[in-house]
């Protein structure tokens, strides 16, 4: 496995492969891998002649510095682990190496980044649009894995490849859930062993309101889930259900297509969020 800190160097190395004719699927990470991220790697194994891994913690994508502070460091142990999963490159650069200059690019995602995790983590979706776009431009994907957890993540970098048109296949990934149904995240390692039993609530309710969606009426389902997490003594932050496209509100289930239900969740000090598809 080669290891790359400058842009320089990986886009030289990434060249020549491109002129043997080799495809490469692309996987971005912030580290602090997980069974999530593995299965990601293994999908662009399958489907590609070379697999790229970027590790880089994206300072502009956090809107909450105590946040990016505790966001957990795993480097050795995701070398390790990446070696194990075949993974061929790894970019690995520091933050003055990502951005020698100040990032200042605006995007324009209309509804999309100002809605949900949009509405609790404003500049998010910018910065993140932003370090993927630039990633691209570097490692030149044939195709790019991103994992569903991050529902509206997806949303947006979709978008950002239609507008830019940047030549890369976006492959979204099936979410990954630990035994309990909580869905893997690098931020669960933040979690205590009482907070992550709590947080197994979470993927219940998503399971309950799949059963209940189309029956009983929204507003009620959406009172239903605040109550229950009152009644836990844990902080929702949202509860939607939206239109899988737009990210729009449901008010009632008439001609139900392509909906999604999104949660946020705070469980001590770590926040967790998940999805379901109701219909598609
Ligand atoms: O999903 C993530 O881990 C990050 O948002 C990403 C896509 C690597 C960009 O920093």
């Amino acid at each position: 496995m080669e290891l790359f800190e400058t842009v320089n160097d990986i886009k030289e190395y990434l060249k020549t492969k491109k002129e043997e004719g080799l495809t490469i699927g692309f996987v971005p990470t912030m580290g602090a891998l997980h069974e999530g991220h593995l299965s990601l790697f293994r999908e662009a194994k399958e489907e590609n002649d070379l697999v790229v891994a970027s590790i880089f913690i994206n300072p502009s994508q956090f809107n909450n510095q105590s946040d990016l502070e505790k966001y957990p460091r795993t480097l050795e142990t995701d070398l390790k682990k990446l070696e194990e999963q075949g993974c061929n490159v790894v970019f690995h650069p520091s933050v003055e190496e990502m951005y020698p200059e100040p990032d200042t690019t605006e995007f324009d995602f209309g509804n999309l980044d100002k809605v949900l995790e949009g509405e609790f983590r404003p500049g998010h979706f910018n910065g993140v649009a932003s370090v993927v776009k630039k990633l691209f431009e570097i490692i030149k994907p044939d195709r790019a894995y991103f994992g569903l957890k991050d529902f509206q993540q997806l949303l947006i970098i979709h978008k950002m490849i239609k507008d830019f048109d940047c030549p890369v296949e976006l492959v979204p990934c099936a979410i990954v859930r630990e035994k309990n149904g909580l869905a893997m995240s690098s931020r669960n390692e933040l979690l205590s062993k009482s907070e992550r039993k709590q947080a197994s609530l979470i993927y219940k309710t998503l399971k309950f309101i799949k059963v209940q969606a189309g029956f009983q009426p929204i507003h009620e389902l959406k009172n239903y889930v605040e109550r229950e997490f009152k009644r836990k003594n844990m902080k929702l932050e949202y509860f939607e259900i939206v239109d899988m496209y737009t990210l729009e509100p449901l008010t009632t289930w008439l001609g139900s297509k392509n909906v999604i239900t999104c949660i946020a969740v705070q469980v001590g000090n770590v926040r967790l969020i998940d999805n379901i598809i109701l219909f598609s």
